[in-house]
């Protein structure tokens, strides 16, 4: 299916929401390019995002993550997954209203920490010792929840939901927007 719609799909959420699953299949349904911003930055400057956290610091991660966000806003119709911090610039968070359809994958803190808990690629949990990695998650929702819940769509997400069914759901909630 091709819409005439031609603003832009966000998907924020926390990470481990399943953002980057999701926005490919996303994409192939809608017919819409795919643009993920941490691949972005990645594929921009040639180190993982934990290595730019170790060498660079958060900083320097955001200044790149907020030029992303830029090319991301200036291109069409595109199904893009958003690195879940860059919404707490507000800038960025405005940037987006005015391109395109925010998409909240909300998910709750003890379903984030089962699908984070092993990944060596998540900076900002990475040195938290085990015992605590489920209180920061809950701190940094309580700091981002504000954003994330003035998206134009939330959207619930459990673990036992294939990412297929999601992806349903996303569709028929947009399927009217576009
Ligand atoms: C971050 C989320 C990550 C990545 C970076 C910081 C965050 O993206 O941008 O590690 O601040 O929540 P995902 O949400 O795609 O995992």
């Amino acid at each position: 299916m091709k819409s005439t719609y031609t603003g832009n799909l966000f998907l924020v959420g926390f990470m481990g929401c399943g953002k980057s699953t999701i926005a490919p299949l996303l994409a192939e349904k809608l017919k819409r390019p795919l643009f993920d911003t941490d691949e972005w930055v990645v594929n921009d400057t040639g180190m993982s995002i934990s290595e730019i956290f170790a060498n660079y610091g958060e900083k320097w991660f955001r200044e790149k993550e907020t030029g992303c966000l830029k090319i991301a806003a200036a291109m069409q119709d595109s199904v893009v997954s958003v690195g879940g911090g860059a919404i707490l610039n507000s800038q960025n968070f405005i940037l987006l209203k005015k391109s395109g359809i925010i998409i909240y994958l909300k998910c709750a803190p003890e379903e984030i920490l089962n699908r984070v808990r092993n990944d060596k690629n998540r900076p900002l949990l990475a040195n938290v010792p085990e015992q605590d990695k489920l209180e920061k998650i809950r701190q940094l929702l309580t700091q981002r929840e504000t954003y994330y819940q003035m998206s134009d769509i939330i959207v619930n997400v459990k673990n036992d939901e294939s990412v297929q069914h999601v992806t349903k759901r996303i569709f028929s909630r947009v399927e009217d927007l576009i």
